[in-house]
This record gives C-alpha cells, sequence and structure tokens, in this order.
C-alpha cells in the first residue's frame, strides 16, 4: 500500500517548471513521476495549475506542489498502488472537493502516474508488462517528426508537423534507424539549399525552416526520404499534424507563411491534393477544435483513405470522443494522459475509442521531461502507434530508448496498424 507521498518542482524540456511526485510503498518499492506540458494546448484539456506572477515568468508550479501535498496525498495514502482505479477515483474526488485553484491535473496526474509506477516496481516487472501480462508485448510503429513548424518552431510554418511512418520495418529497431536516416538526409538537403537553421533543432527535435509554404515541407521529407535510400509510400509514409486550432481564427484558417486564409472546406480541398501527391498516411487536427462541421466533412472526403488523428479534438476526455463518434468525426485518437489529468481515466478514453473502431496514437507533449512512462503506456494499452517527436533530443530519444529496451528484454510484436500498402494496391 502507498506509505508516503512526496512532490517537488522540476524542469522540462524547455526549462519551465513541472510537478514531480514520489510515491513509496510500504513493501519499500518506489518511483517518481514527472508531468509533460503542451504548447498547442486544446482549450478543453484538464487544465494545469500554473503560479502566475513573475517566477518563472509564471509557469511556477509551487501552488500545484502543495495541494498535492495538503489534498491528494492524504488522499491516497494507505490505498493498494496496484488499485488504479480506486487511487485515481480518490484522486478525482479529492480534486472535485478543492478545485483547479488548488490542485491542477498536473498534481493529479503525477500522483496517479507515481503510484502506477510504484506498483510495477513492487512486482519487480515493467509498466508495460504490468498493463499488458498475456503474449508477446505489442510495440507500437513510431511516427517520427521531421520537419516542425508551428508552435513548436516559432511558426516557421503554419502546420506544426511533418512526420514519418516507418510501416515497411519489421522491427522497432529498424523503424527507428530508418526514422533517423530520413531525419538526418532532410537536414543535408535543407542545408544544401541554404538553410543554416538545419543545423537547429525545434522544441521535438525536428527541423523548423522557413520554407515559404507548407507543401514544401512534404515536398522535403519526400526527398529526404529516397536521400536515405527507403521507398516512398512502401518502407516509409508520411503524417502531418496541421495542429490546425492554431492558426484558426473566426471559422478561418490563416496560412500565415502562405500570405492566405481558408475556409474549412477550401482546407479539405488542400489536402485531398496533398493526398493525391504524397503517400500521407493520417493527419492529425485538419482543423480546429470545436469545428465539429469541418472535422464531419474531412472524415467523409479523406477518412476512407486516410486515417484523421483527433487531438485538440478529443482531447483524450471520453465526452468529446462521444460526440466524435455520433458525428463521424476522425478515424482515430491521440492520447495524451494529461489532457486527462488521470492515467486509468485516459486508458479508458483509450478503450472506448478502440471499441468504436478508430486506431490509436499515445502521444508525448511538446514540453517533456526524461521520464519514459508514456512508451510503458503505449505498449501496455496496445496503442497501434506512438508519438514522441523526432531522433534528437534527450527527453524525446527517452522514450524510444524504453522500447527498444523492451523489444532487446522481453518477447515482443511490432504492429503495423494498417494493411500493407501493396495489398491495399493489390486490392
Ligand atoms: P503539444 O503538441 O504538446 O504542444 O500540444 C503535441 C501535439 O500537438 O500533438
Ligand atoms: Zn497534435
Amino acid at each position: 500500500s502507498i506509505r508516503t507521498v512526496t512532490a517537488w518542482e522540476a524542469l522540462d524540456s524547455r526549462g519551465r517548471p513541472t510537478v514531480a511526485c514520489r510515491v513509496d510503498l510500504a513493501d519499500g518499492a518506489r518511483a517518481v513521476a514527472r508531468v509533460p506540458s503542451g504548447a498547442s494546448t486544446g482549450s478543453h484539456e484538464a487544465p494545469e495549475l500554473r503560479d502566475g506572477g513573475t517566477r518563472y515568468g509564471g509557469f511556477g508550479v509551487r501552488t500545484a506542489v502543495a495541494g498535492l501535498r495538503d489534498h491528494l496525498a492524504p488522499a491516497v495514502v494507505g490505498l493498494p498502488a496496484d488499485e488504479t482505479a480506486a487511487v485515481d477515483r480518490a484522486l478525482a474526488d479529492a480534486y472535485a472537493r478543492h478545485g483547479q485553484q488548488e490542485v491542477g491535473a498536473n498534481a493529479t496526474l503525477a500522483v496517479s502516474l507515481a503510484a502506477l509506477l510504484a506498483a510495477a516496481a513492487s512486482r519487480d516487472e515493467p509498466l508495460a508488462r504490468m498493463l499488458h501480462p498475456e503474449g508477446p508485448l505489442p510495440l507500437p510503429m513510431p511516427m517520427v517528426n521531421i520537419v516542425s513548424g508551428g508552435a513548436h518552431a516559432a511558426g516557421a510554418i503554419d502546420i506544426q508537423d511533418v512526420l514519418v511512418i516507418p510501416e515497411g520495418a519489421s522491427t522497432f529497431a529498424e523503424a527507428v534507424e530508418w526514422a533517423a536516416r530520413v531525419r538526418a538526409a532532410a537536414a543535408a538537403v535543407a542545408s544544401g539549399r541554404g538553410f543554416a537553421e538545419a543545423a537547429l533543432v525545434a522544441d521535438e527535435g525536428g527541423l523548423g525552416l522557413r520554407l515559404g509554404t507548407n507543401e514544401a515541407a512534404l515536398q522535403l521529407v519526400a526527398e529526404a526520404v529516397d536521400a536515405a535510400g527507403l521507398g516512398l509510400g512502401t518502407d516509409v509514409t508520411i503524417a502531418i499534424d496541421a495542429a490546425a486550432t492554431e492558426f484558426a481564427s473566426d471559422g478561418r484558417y490563416a496560412l500565415a507563411a502562405e500570405d492566405r486564409a481558408l475556409s474549412a472546406e477550401e482546407m479539405v480541398e488542400l489536402y485531398a491534393e496533398w493526398v493525391a501527391r504524397y503517400p500521407i498516411r493520417s493527419i492529425e487536427d485538419p482543423l480546429a477544435e470545436d469545428d465539429w462541421d469541418g472535422w464531419a466533412l474531412a472524415t467523409r472526403e479523406l477518412g476512407g483513405r486516410i486515417d484523421l488523428v483527433g487531438d485538440d479534438l478529443f482531447v483524450t476526455q471520453s465526452d468529446r470522443l462521444q460526440r466524435g463518434i455520433a458525428e463521424g468525426c476522425a478515424t482515430s485518437i491521440l492520447v495524451k494522459v494529461n489532457q486527462n489529468g488521470l492515467v486509468s481515466r485516459a486508458g479508458d478514453v483509450l478503450r472506448a475509442a478502440r471499441a468504436a473502431g478508430y486506431r490509436t496514437v499515445v502521444s508525448a507533449r511538446s514540453g517533456e521531461t526524461e521520464d519514459s512512462w508514456v512508451a510503458d503506456l503505449a505498449v501496455g494499452w496496445s496503442a497501434g502507434q506512438l508519438k514522441v517527436g523526432s531522433t534528437q533530443r534527450s527527453e524525446r530519444t527517452a522514450k524510444w530508448n524504453r522500447v527498444l529496451e523492451l523489444e532487446a528484454t522481453e518477447s515482443t510484436e511490432l504492429q503495423h496498424p494498417w494493411p500493407s500498402r501493396t495489398e491495399e494496391t493489390a486490392s
């Protein structure tokens, strides 16, 4: 059972404060968890509690840490750490009593995760194995950031991520190697064209390049796959996270890099053109978080050909997922536990989406830490894909490295969430 809960303020990969928490069990097992934080956050996410004021530019989390100590710790001490639902229920009750002025989702998630990790430590097994007790561990297909824009790269382009999915790889290690080759080739191609900033890295380790148009990022990644000696559309497919909420206003989508603003219908037409020209597997947040009609249109027009992934749309909340199911929005869900604030509830949302026929992606945030639990959650929950940024920056590689460790030390199987493209063209 949980004996003590300790919390403090630590730093994330952007140099901002975040909540860290240690749970010690009566049997001596213990674990630490640190909470990540987004930049292109959805407005319907469970809210973080930040101190405000001038210290750390207002991003301090001393209030959240105090709320954790005063209200959350007493609620869970004495509970069995491996009864995750009971621990999370106690956290939810304490949150409901004290509200988001005293306890933020950054505090609840820290305790929720540390308790879960302590339970795995107590059994002396990986969290992934505790969550997936039977059979080979299902490793998620990685989706890896190559070019960054939007809030992660000072608006270099409007869309936030162009990623690669090394879906022809037969092991996770091979998938990581191919992605790293594409990342290096993209940097070489860009620097050969005179982009000095190709030597720099954006928030998630990708290239932040002032390319002039959004499609130029797709073109660059396509060239990089080729230059890396990989088959475009066979070995490697392309994914986009538009994060369109960030450039939407008053029902229009302002593409600053291209000096034009489009309607939802025109955005869907633009995506359809890209899908015709490049082997695109998925587009995340093609439209804004509350543009349900636009989402339904995009799903009708493109959902038969590619995955449409709801991140800011669903924010790992069950009521928003249910609305999406009812209105025919999206075909895949992105799950980020800190959008929810409780790890077991985030898992419930992932399973509900899967039961409704959605594909599942577990994702890190743009503000991360050296923790790697997100990799264990993706594996333990049998998520089809894992999205944690690029193949550079240690807060990114910590997650890929964790899956590589599981592949080297456990019985595993890399998932291929889609029928292979050759099978698709044959049928
Ligand atoms: P965020 O970005 O962590 O800044 O929200 C990640 C994403 O949009 O998928
Ligand atoms: Zn996103």
